[in-house]
């Protein structure tokens, strides 16, 4: 069995980049914390937060095969559940064609920009995620020289596919992200 420690293990394996393993982190904590609200099981939370963990896994190694070297050796080789796999392929579906359709899948993807973004925003803060207000990253998003590597329809997009308004989504994980500290 894997287990978070193999995960994270294998995360500071293929990336060095301090910034971008805490992007990873930040989803899994995102996918973990939707899996609990939605009541998984604690194997499926643990695979929610894995999918969240490993998905850029191959992106500093591997920009341009990004994520199919990681869905399509590393994960496999390692023996990561399908639907872990499937989940980390969808993230992704101008680069692997498979668009997110299984609820994980779907909440990764959801999860994926939104948390660079609002990572961006709680950089320009003085307390970061504590103080934060969902207005405060609404503005921002409406600022399209702010972040502007963060495709705002894919934001959108994400949210939609979970079924929530934007701003739900936001104050979710504005919660999430303020207990990381
Ligand atoms: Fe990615
Ligand atoms: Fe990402």
């Amino acid at each position: 069995m894997i287990d978070r420690n193999d995960s994270e293990a294998l995360l500071e394996e293929y990336i060095s980049n301090d910034n971008l393993q805490h992007h990873c982190r930040m989803v899994a904590e995102a996918m973990e914390a939707y899996a609990r609200e939605l009541g998984k099981d604690e194997g499926e939370v643990d695979r929610w937060w894995t999918a969240g963990l490993l998905h850029d896994l191959d992106w500093e190694q591997y920009p341009e095969e990004h994520p199919a070297k990681a869905v399509d050796e590393i994960l496999p080789e390692q023996g990561y559940d399908e639907s872990i796999v499937e989940a980390v392929k969808a993230h992704a579906p101008e680069r692997t064609g498979k668009e997110p359709e299984e609820e994980i899948e779907r909440y990764l993807y959801a999860c994926d920009e939104i948390s660079g973004f609002m990572y961006a925003v709680s950089l320009v803060r003085p307390n970061g995620f504590q103080d934060m207000k969902v207005s405060s990253v609404r503005k921002k998003l409406k600022d399209s020289s702010f972040a502007s590597n963060v495709p705002r329809e894919a934001i959108d997009k994400g949210a939609e596919l979970i079924g929530k308004e934007r701003s739900e989504h936001i104050r979710f994980l504005i919660d999430v992200f303020k207990k990381m500290g």
